[in-house]
C-alpha cells in the first residue's frame, strides 16, 4: 500500500512510498484511510529545522496526524465496529510514565518523551490503511462524512476551551466577549466553540481574503481586520490562534481586567522587536490577567471536539474544507493559497 513518507527537514524527499501493510494487533483496529488534513506543524516537519523526528533506527517518517478513515476491522469485544467513522489521537504517554501521562492526561507531559503520530518517533496516519489501538481510536458522528477530518485540530481547541473554562473557575463573573485572533482552521474552529458557548465573538485576522468573513459572520460572530488595537473591544477572554510575538503581547494591553489569554499558535520566525515588557507586566498584574499556553489534546478533549462539530451547522464545516489534493499532491497541498481554509489529502486518490 501506500503512504506519504518524508525525511523531516528535507523538502526534497517526500515521497508517496510502497510499505508493507499494516497487521493489527489484538487491541487494534485496522482502518482504511480517507481524509488526512494538513497544517502548519505539517510545514515545519518537511521545510522547518529540527521539527518532526522518525521512529528510531529509520530516516523516514509517514507523516499525518489529522486522520479520519473507516474501521475494515475491528477486535471482538470493543465498541467498535466495521464501517466506523474514526480519527486517531495523535499523541502517545511516555514510557516512564509521568505523572500526568499515568492519568492520560500525555498533552500535559512533564519529560518530553511522549511520542506523536506523524511527528514524533511514531509513524502517522498518512497512508492508505493504519492500525490503532482502540483506545486511541474516537467515533464520529457518521454524518459528519468527510468533515470529520476536522477532529484533530477541533480536539486541540476544545483542550484551549476546557483549560480556559478551569481557569475561569476563580472569578465569580461569567466570561461574555472572546476574541479570536487568526481566521484560519485553528481560529474558526476556536470562534465556532465559542459561539457554541454562547459568547459575543470577534475574529481578528490581518487580511480579509478567501472566504474567512464570510466563514467567520455566518458563525454570527464578527470579523476584524487591520490593527487588533483598533478593533474597540476589550474582550474577556482571547484565544490566540497566530502565533505572532507581537501580536501576543499587544493582546497582554487590551483585554478587560481578570481576563485569560490561550495561546494555541507557534511560528518558525525569530522576531525580535523592542516592547514595554515592564509596562506589560505591570498592566498584567493590576489586571489579574492570566496569559498561557496550551497545546495537544487528550482523549476526553477528542470527544468533546467531537461533540463541537456533530453539534455544529454540517454546510458551514464543509465550506472549511477548501481544497482537496491526491497523495502525490502533498507538497503542493502543503503551500498556502489564497483561499485555502483547511487542505485535505485524499489518501484513496
Ligand atoms: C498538533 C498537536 C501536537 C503539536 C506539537 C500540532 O500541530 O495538533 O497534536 O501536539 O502539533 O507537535
Amino acid at each position: 500500500m501506500k503512504a506519504i513518507t518524508v525525511i523531516p527537514g528535507r523538502p526534497g524527499q517526500v515521497r508517496v512510498s510502497d510499505v508493507d501493510e499494516p497487521r493489527p494487533g489484538p487491541d487494534d483496529l485496522l482502518v482504511e484511510g480517507r481524509l488526512l488534513g494538513i497544517c502548519g506543524t505539517d510545514t515545519d516537519i518537511v521545510e522547518g529545522q529540527g521539527y518532526g523526528w522518525p521512529p528510531s533506527g529509520r530516516d523516514r517518517l509517514v507523516i499525518g496526524h489529522e486522520s479520519l478513515g473507516t474501521v475494515l476491522q475491528a477486535p471482538p469485544s470493543t465498541t467498535f465496529a466495521e464501517g466506523d467513522l474514526v480519527a486517531g489521537i495523535v499523541r502517545r504517554p511516555d514510557p516512564v510514565p509521568c505523572e500526568p501521562c499515568g492519568h492520560g492526561e500525555w498533552d500535559f507531559c512533564r519529560n518530553g518523551r511522549y511520542t506523536e503520530r506523524g511527528i514524533k518517533e511514531r509513524d502517522g496516519y498518512g497512508s492508505q490503511r493504519w492500525v490503532v489501538d482502540t483506545h486511541y481510536a474516537v467515533k464520529l458522528d457518521p454524518a459528519l462524512g468527510d468533515c470529520g477530518v476536522l477532529l484533530e485540530p477541533a480536539s486541540v481547541l476544545a483542550k484551549a476551551w476546557e483549560q480556559t473554562e478551569r481557569i475561569f473557575a476563580r472569578a465569580t463573573w461569567r466570561p461574555r466577549v472572546a476574541l479570536v485572533t487568526g481566521a484560519g482552521p485553528i481560529g474558526l474552529l476556536a470562534a465556532m466553540m465559542g459561539v457554541q458557548r454562547g459568547l459575543e465573538v470577534h475574529v481578528f485576522d490581518r487580511a480579509d481574503r478567501g472566504p474567512k468573513r464570510r466563514l467567520v459572520t455566518d458563525l454570527g460572530a464578527t470579523f476584524h481586520v487591520g490593527d487588533v488595537g483598533g478593533i474597540g473591544i476589550a474582550p474577556d477572554v482571547v484565544i490566540e490562534c497566530t502565533g505572532y510575538g507581537p501580536l501576543v503581547f499587544e493582546l497582554a494591553e487590551m483585554v478587560a481586567p481578570d481576563s485569560v489569554i490561550c495561546l494555541t499558535g507557534i511560528s518558525p520566525d525569530t522576531r525580535q522587536v523592542e516592547a514595554g515588557l515592564d509596562e506589560i507586566n505591570k498592566q498584567m498584574v493590576l489586571n489579574n490577567t492570566v496569559m498561557f499556553g496550551s497545546v495537544n489534546a487528550a482523549r476526553r478533549n477528542f470527544e468533546q471536539g467531537a461533540d463541537a462539530l456533530a453539534k455544529a451547522d454540517l454546510g458551514w464545516l464543509k465550506r472549511m474544507i477548501t481544497r482537496r489534493v491526491p497523495m502525490d499532491g502533498f507538497v503542493d497541498g502543503l503551500h498556502k493559497q489564497p483561499d485555502d481554509v483547511k487542505v485535505v489529502v485524499d489518501l484513496q486518490a
